[in-house]
């Protein structure tokens, strides 16, 4: 069982002290950026000229393109960054303390006294782990950028202690950025108070037209001027209802983009996919897509083994090329997430009758969940895999 818990990350170093829970690698690289994405060049040139600041707080509601510019500025940028996509498991501190050790220790060794530390579940984090994580954190040698996705998922005191303890122990010219739907539970108002916080908004990260009409046309519509411009109206250049409004409108076929009836309401973007895009896919895949709905982040084997069935790893793969708002996690398109919007309408096609089929016990074969290295989602332990019809 020892073996099991060793972290298979490759080729970084081996980890003197194995963490008493996997390590997955997906979450410690930014997720692979899909052909079409357009370059947010403004945006990067501020966060550019960010770089005195020691935080940057890019906070927006979901589908505002927080991630992906936050992967474009890791591009661009030539300092090492440590990336780590947040979940809902981070907010055991041990465990978020961990993966920022195991990033730092990829781009710099740090001192393995850190390592040992967070793998000995008796270590007190605030008294022993949390200075040693500073101080190997001040003594990196190059500046480097630590970027926390998906943020507003922190809950625990703990670890959003920690977090503000390693703000202040950056070395000269390293930020701490933070994505986040709303404003992360840091002193986010001291930072700003001190100007040591940038800051990118909704408003900032609002497309303008030219981004907007280079979003339509990567995404295969050739709108014109006055097409793109009432589109940024409607969506107020909202990034992801600019990409759900280019499928419905290619889904239709037109023969004339501007003739294209498109309703400005976001329900109707709801129930475009619901009636249409999801109206085109067989059965078997509008199941697949529902059943894993449940999961955050998904991966075909993590399924596979769920449901005691194969194919997982096809269906998704399958299910990304047809664009289907099914997005790699990593270069391996191993663990995969479905668009939050996507994702919130196939969860409501459960109705409550369908849900209460589900039987509450844990899922089938949870030991070979665990064979395999996955962590199993808190979710998936609430679901039989006997699904409706
Ligand atoms: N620069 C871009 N070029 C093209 N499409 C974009 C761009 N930025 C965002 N989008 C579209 O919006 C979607 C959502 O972007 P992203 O995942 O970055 O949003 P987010 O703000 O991180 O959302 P969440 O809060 O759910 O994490 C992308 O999958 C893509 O369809
Ligand atoms: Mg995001």
């Amino acid at each position: 069982m020892r073996n099991a818990l060793t972290i298979p990350i490759q080729p970084w170093r081996p980890i003197p002290a194995a963490p008493s829970f996997p390590v997955h690698e997906s979450k410690l690289v930014p997720p692979f950026e899909r052909p079409g994405m357009v370059s947010r060049a403004n945006l990067l040139d501020r966060l550019e000229a960010s770089a005195a600041k020691p935080v940057v707080a890019i906070c927006a509601p979901a589908g505002y393109g927080k991630t992906v510019l936050a992967a474009q500025w890791a591009e661009r940028d030539p300092r090492p960054f440590v990336w780590l996509s947040i979940d809902e498991r981070d907010n055991d501190s041990a465990v978020l303390l961990t993966y920022i050790a195991v990033g730092l220790d990829q781009v710099e060794p740090i001192d393995p006294a850190v390592l040992g530390a967070l793998a000995s579940r008796g270590a007190s984090m605030a008294g022993g782990v949390v200075p040693r994580l500073a101080a190997a954190l001040s003594a990196m040698a190059l500046p480097l950028v630590v970027v926390l996705d998906d943020a507003h998922l922190l809950h625990d005191r703990h670890g959003l202690d920690a977090l503000a303890v390693l703000a202040d122990h950056l070395p000269e010219g390293s930020q701490l950025a933070v994505t986040s739907r709303g404003e992360p539970q840091l002193p986010l108002a001291r930072w700003r108070a001190e100007g040591r916080l940038a800051e990118l908004g909704p408003g900032d990260l609002a497309m303008d037209g030219q981004e907007a009409g280079l979003l339509l046309w990567a995404a295969g519509v050739a709108a014109p001027d006055a097409r793109v411009a009432e589109l940024l109206r409607r969506t107020e250049g909202w990034p992801v209802a600019l990409y759900l409004a280019a499928l419905s409108i290619k889904a239709q076929h037109p023969t004339d983009v501007a003739e294209v009836g498109f309703g400005g309401q976001d329900r109707l973007l709801v129930d475009y996919l619901r009636s249409v895009l999801l109206s085109r896919l067989s059965p078997p895949e509008v199941r697949f897509l529902t059943r894993t709905a449940v999961l955050d982040r998904l991966s075909g084997p993590l399924w596979d083994a769920v449901l005691g069935t194969g194919g997982s790893a096809e269906a998704l793969e399958s299910l990304e090329r047809a664009n289907l708002l099914v997005i790699p996690l990593d270069r391996q398109r191993e663990w995969y997430r479905y668009h939050p919007l996507f994702r919130q309408l196939l969860r409501g096609s459960w109705s409550a009758m369908s849900l209460s089929r589900w039987a509450c016990s844990p899922v089938a074969r949870p030991s070979g969940a665990r064979t395999m290295g996955c962590t199993r989602p808190r979710s998936a332990t609430r679901w039989t895999p006997t699904m409706p019809n």
